[in-house]
């Protein structure tokens, strides 16, 4: 192989061609001609580089009709690589069938506070189990022939603010929680692309940050992939070009690009080139921004004119650019982009929507259940209720929305379902909940509120609680499907929208038997939760709603879901309770809760959550017994646990291994979570689960060393159905204290 034959000689030789203009060229994006892709960065023809076209995001295609998956949460849910696996593969097959070649997901930011409006983009609140699921999530989609991003690097934790906020954290908490998903998405699945995210950390904004940039994920972690900005996220040519931003998007502004915010946008977009189209925008918008909202939104890329003379001016070496451009070009070389080389995919294969569905029926969490589910077969009647129960679930709000090729809601689900001898009725109770998507609305949530269509929901007649309670009355069971309506650019609140509360309330008081089927991007409030028989987390569903519901409450599979995020009595006992941990006080938000984040802070301060980390039940009962440890001197274990399914049904288990250290030296978390494992049993079967613990699951991050590392003294392994409900606990001891990678 001569040097222009390797692919480093062949980027090499491409960029030694190019002009600098050219090179500003290929370090922002501009308009996909095709209007499809989210971000485009179009070709240079004279020396032979095709365009590249980026593409929402975590729960299906945005470019065009096409699979909506469940939420991240969902899947994550599940706690199955092997089905993350499966997932990505579908999801990755139809990024290629649309003809785009960058996703942009996962979403590997914790979810460190229950109102962050996109934690049914994220996975989970712990990083071991989020780490996990994005190195299944980016090697499946990556294997499918498709870049993944992970996003949104770093601790973008909630969206209030998210333009300006600085997280203000300690570097431990970093390391030990927000940090780890990515660090696993570069070590391990060689993640093409991580975007840089809207926030400020410790002062400096994402896309200006050397330490994390450079320093951490291109040098200490290896990752030689290319840094994308968030949308109009970058504020600072010389900084970002320094800090390690390779690729500012989308590079236009936002009344100019392909998918406008809002009709006034696409007025002002249309207006001809001397009008003064950036103000005309930003006072358009003005009434409706995000405090602190990004001032770049209305102008073009910083890594157009701004650069190009900094480079001339000498504050940006040209070499700089040469670099971003080769990370950008390697990836499309190693993805076949230059040989023509790219599998061609598919968006429209039944199969992927047979895996929608199959992911979310496992990621169903059975929170509660008096033994009302799964419902029998002979029911006279079932009233459905709810809001929104006639129309599916099938994501939030922002840029993952995704237009589903197919939908099916609940109540046509049950009504599916059932047979002539059941007679199902309807009522919606309260006035039905508007859906992000049911204005006219983008990314950014700020454009002009339409008038809201009232033709959507069809009906005339006023909803009524006592309506419904009289359905729920005279029915054998009543379901009563709650919601939320999350979306991006704002964070929720933990009640659910429209009296919903009162409504179940109203339900429970009346009805025989009363089973919540919940459809939220992550915990709510649940005042009704002592009132009701069974409650049910589909979380949102995706496209197959319908179907996963009425399978899950008749019994046709086992809700195998366990939470990946605690779910508390009170807002308050959440670990971020302040005004100044969140949402901050003047666009700071301090991360003093440390480590102890989720479930690690409802165990250290003793608070006993209403749903705790792990938790889920089953339709069958699992029995464990031979527990047992092996383990050397070093850090590394290995659990074995017998499983055995005794109930009469199959069924799912999640095994999981959680560690603490007895005696620390620096204040540690009581138990965090180091393995997992989902097994699939037939009634009466069982089988033997090894639990890998490694080393960095056992080590914390020592700020003064610097240095990952592993103390001597006893461990403790707790074996658990739950983060609270531990089987077994045993023991093991570390000879000699241990710095690990
Ligand atoms: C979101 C990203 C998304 C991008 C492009 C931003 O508003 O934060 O997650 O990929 O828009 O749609």
């Amino acid at each position: 192989m001569t040097e222009t034959d390797s692919p480093d000689g062949r980027i090499a030789s491409l960029i030694e061609k190019l002009t600098l203009q050219e090179k500003i060229d290929l370090v922002h994006g501009d308009r996909d001609p095709a209007e499809l892709a989210t971000g485009y960065l179009p070709a240079n023809d004279r020396v032979g580089i095709p365009s590249l076209s980026l593409v929402d995001g975590p729960m299906g295609v945005r470019a065009v009709t096409a699979t909506a998956f469940p939420a991240s949460i969902a899947l994550a849910a599940a706690w199955d690589t092997d089905l993350a696996r499966e997932q990505g593969e579908a999801l990755g097959t139809e990024v290629r069938g649309a003809d785009q070649d960058v996703l942009l997901a996962p979403g590997c930011n914790i979810i460190r506070v229950p109102e962050c409006g996109r934690a049914f983009e994220y996975y989970s609140e712990d990083p071991h189990l989020s780490s996990r699921l994005a190195v299944a999530t980016i090697e499946s989609v990556q294997s499918a022939g498709a870049m993944a991003t992970a996003k949104h690097y770093v601790a973008n934790n909630q969206e209030r603010q998210r333009h300006a906020v600085s997280a203000e954290i300690d570097e431990r908490t970093l390391r030990e929680i927000y940090l780890p998903a990515f660090e696993a998405a570069v070590k391990e699945a060689d993640v093409a692309s991580v975007m840089a995210s809207y926030n400020r950390i410790n002062g400096t904004y994402a896309t200006e940050h050397e330490r994390l940039l450079t320093d951490i994920l291109k040098d200490e972690w290896g990752f030689d992939g290319f840094v994308v900005s968030d949308w109009w996220a970058t504020t600072d040519a010389v900084a970002a070009a320094h800090g390690g931003l390779d690729l500012d998007m989308p590079g236009v502004p936002v009344h100019e690009w392909q998918e406008s915010e809002s009709r006034i946008h696409e007025a002002i977009g249309a207006l001809p080139d001397a009008a003064p189209k950036g103000t005309l925008a930003e006072l358009a918008a003005k009434p409706w921004l995000p405090d602190g909202a990004n001032p770049n939104l209305f102008e073009g890329s910083v890594f157009e004119d701004p650069l190009r003379e900094a480079i001339e001016g000498g504050k940006v070496p040209e070499t700089a650019i040469d670099e971003k451009i080769a990370r950008t070009l390697s990836q499309m070389d190693r993805f076949g982009m230059f040989d023509d080389e790219q599998p061609a995919g598919s968006v429209n294969d039944p199969a992927h929507e047979t895996i929608a569905r199959r992911v979310a029926q496992r990621g169903t969490v059975l929170l509660q259940n008096d033994g009302v589910l799964p419902l029998d077969e002979d029911l006279d009647s079932i009233a459905v209720l709810g809001p929104n129960a006639e129309t599916a679930k099938i994501g939030g709000g922002g840029s993952s929305e995704v237009d589903p090729t197919a939908a099916i809601s609940p109540l046509d689900g049950i009504r599916e379902r059932t047979d002539s001898g059941t007679t199902v009725t309807f009522e919606r109770g309260v006035e039905r909940i508007e859906e992000p998507h049911d204005e006219d609305d983008g990314a950014l949530g700020f454009s002009v509120p339409d008038a809201i269509d009232d033709a959507l929901s069809g009906d005339d007649e006023e909803p009524s609680i006592d309506a419904a309670a009289r359905a729920a009355g005279s029915a054998d069971v009543a379901v009563v499907v709650v919601q939320d309506n999350a979306s991006e650019s704002e964070d929720r609140s933990l009640w659910l929208p429209n009296e919903q509360d009162r409504l179940v309330a109203a339900v429970a008081d009346v009805a025989e038997k009363t089973v919540v089927v919940c459809n939220t991007a992550g915990p709510v409030r649940m005042p009704w939760a002592g009132a009701v028989d069974a409650i049910v987390e589909t979380w949102y569903p995706g496209q197959e709603d319908g179907h996963v519901t009425a399978s899950v409450l008749f019994g046709d599979v086992d809700p195998s879901g366990r939470l990946p995020v605690t779910f508390a009595r009170r807002t308050d006992h959440y670990p971020a309770s302040t005004e100044a941990q969140y949402p901050g006080i003047d666009f700071e938000a301090e991360y003093s809760e440390g480590v102890f984040v989720g479930y690690r802070h409802f165990d250290n301060a003793d608070i006993e959550p209403l749903f705790p980390f792990g938790h889920g039940l089953s339709y069958t009962d699992f029995e464990y017994t031979d527990v047992s440890v092996e383990s050397g001197d070093g850090p590394e274990a290995s659990v074995q646990v017998t499983v055995e399914n005794v109930g009469d049904r199959d069924g799912y288990e999640v095994v999981q291994a959680y560690l603490g250290q007895d005696d620390p030296s620096v204040e540690r978390p009581p138990k965090e979570l180091a393995a997992f494992e989902s097994v699939e049993l037939a009634a009466g079967e069982e089988t033997t689960v090894t639990l890998d613990i490694d080393q960095r699951d056992v080590a914390y991050y020592d700020e003064d060393g610097a240095a990952w590392t592993v103390d001597d003294g006893e461990y403790t392994v707790s074996i658990g159905r739950s983060s609270r409900n531990i089987v077994a606990t045993e023991t093991i001891t570390v000879a000699d204290s241990t710095i690990v990678e």
